[in-house]
């Protein structure tokens, strides 16, 4: 029998699963199914499953984290040492040196005018943060009345209490209701399909047109805060354009709302940037980031403000047990170091240009494919039933069309109308042709076992 490396039966540790482990998330009917997906080794680009099988993993570890692959010595090492010499000071104002050398980095890479750095452990809690910030920073410098936050449908900014609130996406909002009041939520960019049939650009300029009418309906003394993905996941990689954020970024200005940019999956090298913003010259005024900060190897996120609305505050009435870990710390600066070291940002933009110009060459002639797009090493392929009407699949071809690559090695994640990949930084050219020709291959299988060609 199968033995995993503790020496737990492969069929114990199946059985062990259902018994006691809380699947978030997932459909319960198909985990009692086809029973949890449990892994046991990862070795760079690759996973290895508890039935011995290798996987490519295209998705960075489901949640496009882990940026730099499986098994990463120079990070475990640093972490490691670390956690020996001084693993954790507490929080407030008790630091250790690697936390304060890593928020001088994180400020030294943001967008221009971020400087001032608060370290929480995941996105989630970044976002929260962010939000206290814009309402405690209003309620110090003359709109003390501003507590709404205008957020976008189909954004997803976390699952915690504030956060689900501006969250629209992965239907965890409304099971949660009542929530936290004081979001207002306006249409959202999205490429090749939206509500009013209207052209992508045109659509782009309604989007941000609208942010004025609803800041002007829930009347500007009220508003502190409009938050943003650069790049929405929902439906797949839904690339932007400059003057969307360049209106945005006015209106807010003209206004005295704050620009909340949640950079928690696009942070840290997934577009081809440091942090997405940069694509679209956004200034933001506080920005979020968490995801491949550590690259998975601890659990970290962080907001980094504009300094004066941290010198505004007398107490920044804010505070999480395990801020700024120092062996979260030591994991970010190494990770950091690594992808300059390797120049692993321009490699995401130029890997992310090779790709998507694959994928769109094979896949785009291809009758159920209606939309091939992406940013740096972030790509999405979105699906039609009818390509005359963009009509998205209402059953399971999609999530069909993943299943089959994962029967033929290639880990990828259906996401709504589309499904995406979002390789580590570190995958070779002969990894991405590979999930390019499989990806291929089973759409291919999948439309022709269904009829659809
Ligand atoms: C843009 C964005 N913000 C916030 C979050 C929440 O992060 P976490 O799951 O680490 O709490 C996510 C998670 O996917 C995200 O994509």
């Amino acid at each position: 029998m199968l033995e995993t490396r503790d020496g737990i039966a492969a069929s114990d540790l199946t059985a062990l699963a259902m018994a006691h482990c809380v699947f978030p998330l997932a459909v319960a009917e198909e985990v009692r199914r086809d029973g949890p997906i449990v892994y046991t080794k990862g070795d760079g680009v690759r996973l290895t499953g508890l039935d011995g099988r290798e996987y490519l993993d295209m998705m960075s570890s489901h949640t496009r984290a882990n940026s730099l692959g499986y098994g990463n010595a120079e990070i475990a090492g640093a972490v490691a040492r670390q956690l020996e010499q001084l693993h954790y000071v507490g929080t407030v104002n008790n630091l250790a040196p690697p936390t304060i050398q890593l928020a001088a980095k994180i400020a030294e890479l943001a967008p221009e005018g971020l400087t001032k750095v608060m370290f929480v452990t995941g996105g989630s809690e970044a976002v929260e943060a962010a939000i206290k910030l814009a309402k405690q920073y209003h309620a110090h410098t003359g709109k003390p009345r501003a507590n709404k936050i205008i957020s976008r449908w189909n954004a997803y900014h976390g699952a915690t209490m504030g956060a689900i609130g501006a969250t629209d996406w992965l239907g965890t909002r409304h099971i949660s209701e009542p929530g936290v009041p004081g979001y207002s939520l306006i249409p959202g960019p999205s490429r090749y399909r939206n509500p009013f049939g209207m052209e992508e650009e045109a659509y782009f300029v309604f989007c941000a047109d609208y942010l004025e009418r609803q800041i002007e309906h829930e009347g500007p003394e009220n508003v502190a805060a409009f938050i943003a993905e650069p790049i929405m996941q929902a439906h797949g990689v839904q690339t932007c354009s400059a003057e969307y954020f360049g209106r945005v970024r006015e209106i807010c200005g003209r206004y005295d709302v704050l620009l909340i940019v949640d950079e928690v999956i696009t942070g840290f090298g997934r577009t081809g940037a440091w942090f997405a913003s940069e694509h679209y010259g956004i200034t933001p005024d506080i920005m979020t980031m968490a995801k491949a900060m550590t690259a998975g190897y601890a659990p970290m996120g962080a907001v980094i403000a504009r300094p004066d609305l941290i010198d505004a505050l007398p107490v920044f009435r804010h505070v999480h047990t395990f801020s700024g870990h120092a062996g979260a710390a030591a994991a970010a600066n190494t990770v950091i170091a690594i992808k300059e070291r390797d120049n692993l940002i321009a490699k995401a933009r130029d890997d992310g240009e090779y790709m998507l110009d694959a994928l769109q060459e094979y896949l785009d002639p291809h009758p159920i494919v209606g939309q091939v797009r992406g940013k740096g090493m972030w790509l999405a392929v979105d699906f039609a039933r009818d390509k005359e009407t963009r009509a998205p699949f209402e059953d399971d071809t999609v999530r069909a069309v993943v299943r089959r690559m994962y029967e033929h090695g290639v880990i990828a994640s259906p996401i709504g109308t589309a499904f995406e990949m979002a390789p580590p930084l570190i995958s070779s050219r002969a990894d991405l042709d590979e999930a390019v020709r499989i990806a291929a291959q089973s759409i291919d299988e999948v439309a022709r076992e269904r009829q659809l060609v």
